[in-house]
């Protein structure tokens, strides 16, 4: 198989794991006779020092002739201080929307080998947690309108933001998430906020209207602030979580603390077609650029959920799956998930055991 692969290596430390990712990339390449031709596409604060903008629509144009785009993490303090639109989260917000990505996919499930980096206890992570936030990614609160006025008398400023829901913006998104329930366990929580807000009771009519089209899913439905709590006091209820972008990206942050680290988590975003973009949920950690200690599990992994949902390459995306499994077997551990009696490894570390172990598959 021959693919385009958009590139963007990202702020502060992500130029070092996306570039453990790329190796795993190439590896695979070389191990199952495919052909990846990479592209670099500048966004975030790399595009902000370049072109004085987050996204340039020649970047955009870009990632969308691409087959798919891997992407690391953006941002950092270099850019905090810059006006809203043209910060660099703007940027991936722009990207998402450009690429037409509604449906971003992040699953939360226990290594075991890291069954002790969970803060939960045992009694609670051994009923096993295995569970998808589907996190509609293009509409909401996120893009809104954000307006900030001064009162023309007092000067006192007053900041609004918008949360807008269509019923076409819902029932896409329903529909994704029942598709992903029959392929697993069956089950759909809707999670929203209907007991004090129109766009959550709008969410709850379209997901009523579509359920019917899938009688084999056990559906239900959960205030968000609830779930929250629930996902700490039994996240093993959870099959596949559907609910809006704000407070999916909250949600989602909550969840990877249930798995032990947000450094082994992988995303991807998908809209009607195969064209994906696949990243980490995790930041740009600043703090540890240039010290090539990041986890580079997460960017790898997210590696493999492009293999197989935008190409559909199963035994590869499983092929790297079981090579991180080993690696953590062997108790090779980046600083994130370290523990007693493992061995600390860097980011390069990592990427070269993982490199070893597809190499013995
Ligand atoms: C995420 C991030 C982004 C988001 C930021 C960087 C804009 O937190 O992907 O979860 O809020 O979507
Ligand atoms: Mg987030």
């Amino acid at each position: 198989m021959e693919k385009n692969i958009g590139v963007i290596h990202g702020d502060c430390s992500s130029p070092e794991f996306v570039a453990q990712a790329l190796r795993v990339l190439d590896a695979v390449a070389e191990k199952y006779g495919h052909t990846w031709h990479y592209t670099d596409i500048a966004m975030g604060g790399e595009a902000i020092d370049k072109y004085g903008d987050p996204l340039p629509q020649s970047e955009l144009d870009k990632a969308n002739s691409m087959d798919s785009v891997l992407l690391g993490s953006i941002g950092g303090p270099k850019w905090e201080g810059l006006p809203g639109p043209q910060r660099p989260e703007k940027g991936l917000l722009r990207l998402r929307a450009g690429m037409k990505l509604y449906t971003n996919n992040r699953p939360s499930h226990i290594w075991p080998q890291l069954a002790d980096a969970s803060p939960l206890k045992p009694s609670i992570i051994e009923k096993g947690v295995d569970f998808v936030i589907l996190r509609e990614l293009t509409g909401g609160i996120y893009f809104g309108e954000h307006r900030t006025d001064a009162d023309p008398v007092t000067g006192e400023k007053t900041a609004c933001d918008t949360m807008t829901y269509s019923e076409h913006e819902i029932e896409r998104i329903a529909r994704a998430g029942f598709a992903l329930a029959m392929k697993r366990r069956k089950k759909l929580c809707c999670v929203d906020k209907a007991n004090v807000l129109d766009t959550s009771r709008l969410w709850r009519a379209v997901m009523h209207r579509v359920k019917e089209d899938y009688p084999e899913v056990e559906y239900s439905e959960m205030f968000v602030d609830n779930a929250s709590m629930q996902l700490m006091r039994d996240p093993a209820q959870f099959d596949v979580i559907v609910t809006e972008n704000m407070f999916g990206d909250i949600l989602t942050d909550e969840a990877s603390q249930v798995t032990g680290s947000i450094g082994m988590c992988p995303s991807s975003s998908l809209g009607d077609g195969t064209r994906g973009l696949y990243e980490p949920i995790g930041g740009s950690a600043p703090n540890s650029a240039g010290l090539d200690r990041v986890n580079p599990i997460a960017c790898i992994l997210s590696a493999a959920m492009m293999l197989r949902n935008s190409f559909d390459l199963n035994e590869e995306a499983e092929a790297i799956e079981k090579a991180v499994g080993a690696v953590l077997d062997r108790g090779l551990r980046t600083r994130d998930i370290m523990a007693e009696g493992c061995t600390l490894v860097g980011c390069t570390g990592m990427g070269d055991a993982i490199l070893e172990e597809l190499a013995k598959l």
